[in-house]
């Protein structure tokens, strides 16, 4: 029986959601979708109010999902516009730089300001309703404003992770197609420059990547820097002159809003296609009780806004809500491992939301480094991207939170757009490691592995048998491959691709991903990618990419490599491909252990045993099961013996 904290009464008693409410609310929204998310959608300021609320298949031959459809509004006019009246001088994104000394409050006029000059900016490049703009900046304000100006005017916004490598960067760009990419000088990461500029100039020499007609530059290190006239520009000249108003461009609720690139266990990432009316009603919605939001809370959220939780809960979900959210450029342990504490306390936050890795990272440099900070302003604490050990979670409420903070674990992906599985602070008791209960509207279901459908304390793989209005809509030009990947397995439902345990008070744990996808530090990364990479160096002839077992990161890469004919293993090449996977993909990508493989286990049919590999990884050679199957049994031995981790 694992721990259970009760909700704290006192905390309950001033909540949003009583336990009592989450019972009434969660039964309404099964029963009646409909009339539930009709309600809730009236949250926002609608252009056209919607009539028609759900129109909704998951059946694989007519595949479609459409959430109040004839509805018309602007993201932009919701995140800003709207708040002027009440909130016009309310701060609404405190900077944090990563250099203690440089932060920056913006209040929402300002923002509204900013954000129209913007999108006149775009206007005048000629961007229209429906272009792809790429943006590739560090976790700045003009990120934030960049989407903003985006959504302004019915521009796709496609946000690419400042730590992606060139490659990356432009099939990014290939894929969607853009029009303009945003940028900045540089970033800046616990005092290193990061060269975003230098790797768009690199990006855009990649064949296919023409489209992209206008590169906006924004001045953020001052940075030395080559502009390529007329294709480059600054931010700051292009917004001279500009006027502070622009009409918001009215959209369909089922216009794109963004694109977000992220890995799946085959082939290339794919782009994660969201639009607007049914996103927003979603991520604000969760956004405000998952995390018990209040009119003075000081909310921070670490996530980049490359990622999906930058995204939803850093910018759409916090501005839509009218709430101070908080960027971070910055690192953890920079300048020393008291950082996130110091900021804490700095800018008064009350709601905190990171990942488990993070935890992790700073309960190994133990209590002191948190300590010494007050924290007294802290009031829910939030974690995301992968499963947190139960160690994690009590550091994480005795140290940090010092009992008095609940903790909400959520479960969500790029691909549900926010948050799906998570206790509510004031209604639902938590247990160290599980993500709870299901948010409103959602239907989770486990099944086995031949599709049968598992009651009551079950273990299987994870399913949502129905719809919920901030669910990816597509994938950006390929719709087969959504069809396939998330309907096709489980016809019928949603497959989310991780497995699950439901305990005996119906609570749920994800236990990790079911498929090659494996996750790094909260960051997903498809298997087939780092092994393409791998590949494509002239001395690899053959590579098996699996996850193991991680003490900070969760998860690390284990790469098998098998060399072409006439070279050997050393060092040196070991140090030489996994530099080679960090620039071909991007730091996150690094290989943990690399271990020469003379041979890959296979099936007679070819196929790499990928099972046997991870046993090999996890240092439990005795758990291999069956190899009987394989067409040379003989390689298993060799890589047993050489394993790495032992
Ligand atoms: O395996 C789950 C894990 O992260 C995956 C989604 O990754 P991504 O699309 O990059 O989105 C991350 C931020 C939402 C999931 O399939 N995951 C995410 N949150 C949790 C989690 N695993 C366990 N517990 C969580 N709270």
């Amino acid at each position: 029986m694992s721990k259970l904290y009760p909700v704290n009464p006192e905390f309950a008693a001033a909540a949003r959601v009583s336990a009592d409410d989450y019972a009434r609310l969660y039964d309404e929204s099964i029963k009646d979708p409909e009339g539930f998310w009709k309600r809730i959608g009236q949250r926002l300021d609608w252009i056209k109010p919607p009539t028609k609320i759900k129109d909704v298949s998951f059946d694989p031959s007519d595949l479609h999902i459409r959430w109040y459809e004839d509805g018309q509004l602007n993201v932009s006019a919701n995140c800003l516009d709207r708040q002027l009246e009440k909130r016009g001088d309310k701060v609404a994104i405190i900077f944090e730089g990563d250099d203690p000394k440089d932060s920056r409050r913006i209040t929402y006029r300002e923002l509204h300001a900013e954000v129209c000059k913007f999108a006149n900016t775009l206007k005048n490049l000629g961007v229209v309703k429906g272009d792809r703009i790429a943006i590739y900046l560090p976790m700045i304000p003009e990120a934030a404003v960049a989407m903003l100006a985006c959504a302004r005017i019915g521009a796709i916004h496609s946000v690419v992770f400042g730590g992606f490598s060139p490659d990356s960067l432009a099939g990014r760009i290939v894929d969607s197609k853009a029009k303009v990419v945003i940028t900045a000088d540089e970033g800046l990461r616990a005092g290193k420059h990061i060269p975003l500029k230098v790797n768009v100039d690199a990006a855009l020499e990649r064949p296919g990547t023409s489209s992209v007609e206008t590169v906006i530059v924004v001045r953020h290190t001052g940075g030395p820097i080559n502009m390529q006239s007329p294709r480059d520009r600054w931010y700051h000249t292009l917004m001279e002159g500009q006027s502070t108003e622009c009409a918001p461009t009215p959209v369909e609720a089922e216009h794109p809003l963004f694109v977000l690139y992220t890995s799946g266990s085959t082939g290339k990432p794919k782009g994660v296609l969201h639009t607007t009316g049914g996103y927003l009603v979603y991520i604000s919605y969760t956004h405000e009780l998952v995390f018990d939001l209040r009119e003075d809370d000081v909310y921070w959220c670490t996530a980049d806004v490359g990622w999906v939780t930058g995204h939803s809960y850093v910018v759409y979900g916090p501005l839509c809500n009218g709430a101070t959210t908080v960027m971070f450029e910055g690192v953890p342990n920079y300048p020393d491992y008291s950082r996130f504490w110091q900021v804490v306390d700095k800018h008064k936050v009350s709601i905190f939301y990171t990942a488990p890795t993070a935890i992790r990272a700073l309960m190994r440099e133990g209590e002191e480094p948190v300590k010494k900070t007050s924290r007294k302003s802290l009031r829910v604490l939030g974690s995301v991207g992968e499963p947190i050990n139960p160690e994690a979670w009590e550091w994480y409420n005795r140290v940090v939170g010092e009992n008095r903070c609940p903790i909400v674990d959520t479960w969500w992906q790029t691909e549900t757009g926010g948050i799906m599985i998570s206790p509510l602070p004031g209604a639902i008791a938590t247990k160290p490691g599980s993500a709870t209960r299901p948010f409103f509207g959602i239907t989770p279901a486990i099944v086995d592995a031949d599709g049968k459908v598992l009651e009551g304390e079950a273990e299987g793989n994870l399913l949502i048998t129905t719809s919920w209005p901030g669910q990816v809509r597509t994938i950006y030009g390929d719709h087969q491959r959504f069809i396939d990947t998330y309907f096709s397995a489980y016809p019928g439902n949603y497959f989310s691709g991780d497995g699950v345990r439901r305990d005996e008070d119906g609570y749920y744990w994800i236990t990790g991903r079911v498929d090659d996808v494996i996750n790094v530090s909260g960051h997903r990364l498809g298997t087939a990618e780092v092994e393409s990479a791998l590949v494509s160096h002239p001395k690899v002839a053959e590579a098996a990419v699996v996850g193991c077992p991680h003490d900070i990161k969760g998860q690390g890469i284990y790469a098998y490599v098998t060399l072409v004919v006439g070279e050997t293993g050393s060092d040196d090449l070991r140090k030489e491909l996994v530099a080679w996977v960090r620039k071909e993909i991007g730091p996150i990508a690094t290989p943990d252990y690399l271990q020469w493989a003379p041979g890959l286990p296979k099936t007679r049919s070819g196929k790499i045993m990928r099972r046997i590999l991870r046993k090999i990884g996890e240092n439990k050679p005795d758990q291999l099961g069956d190899i009987t199957t394989l067409a040379d049994p003989g390689v298993v031995q060799n890589l047993v013996d050489e394993r790495l981790i032992k």
